[in-house]
């Protein structure tokens, strides 16, 4: 019988709600410091910084992030899905796109995780192609260790070194787990 509590699933916590905690609020005061003190922004209206939160991983991580942020910023969401094994490796699809244009503004790409790169190298491509005044990029955790396209971060929390399958915060395995206040391992038992 399962164990109903996602506690019990997980082998390891690999960052803690205080280390998250932690992390966001300096990552959030490196922002409005890097789109005020020291001009970073580019958008010749001096319009706010949009945050670009990519569905769904990202949204516990937007939410945070955005309230450590004390720069004038709007937020935006967009949903992207990778095909299955199979296809054409590191194809990304847009299922929900930005809502309004973005000519001239200030992107800022907020990820939770970056694995094999493909998804921000497809976002990146997406964005530029609309012409924006700016792009960075800021994820939560860098999966560095299963990089197979270069991709310049801008922003990243944790580095992964070893290729764990992690869970919380925002991340899921099968949907479940992103409930979970912390980042950890799930146990081998509870992958299908
Ligand atoms: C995760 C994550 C990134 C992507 C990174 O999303 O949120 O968008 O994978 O992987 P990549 O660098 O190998 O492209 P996922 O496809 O798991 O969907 P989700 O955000 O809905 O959980």
């Amino acid at each position: 019988m399962p164990s109903e509590r996602l506690d019990d699933r997980i082998s390891e916590i690999l960052f803690s709600r205080e280390a998250i905690e932690h992390r966001v609020a300096d990552l959030g005061a490196r922002i409005s410091a890097d789109y005020s003190e020291s001009g970073l922004a580019r958008d010749a209206e001096k319009r706010p910084l949009i945050l670009v939160g990519i569905l769904r991983g990202a949204l516990v991580f937007l939410a945070d992030l955005a309230r450590a942020i004390s720069v004038p910023a709007e937020y935006d969401l967009i949903s992207v899905s990778s095909y299955g094994s199979g296809t054409v490796p590191g194809a990304v699809r847009l299922v929900m796109d930005l809502d309004r244009p973005i000519e001239g503004r200030d992107l800022l790409i907020v990820e939770d995780i970056i694995d094999t790169g493909y998804t921000i190298q497809y976002l990146k491509r997406n964005f530029a192609a609309r012409n924006p005044a700016s792009i960075r990029t800021c994820t939560l955790v860098d999966k560095a260790a299963r990089r197979e396209v270069a991709v310049d971060i801008d922003y990243s929390g944790f580095t992964l070194d070893e290729d764990e399958f992690i869970v919380g915060y925002g991340m899921d395995y099968a949907e479940l787990y992103r409930n979970l206040p912390y980042i950890g391992v799930l146990k081998p038992e509870y992958i299908a």
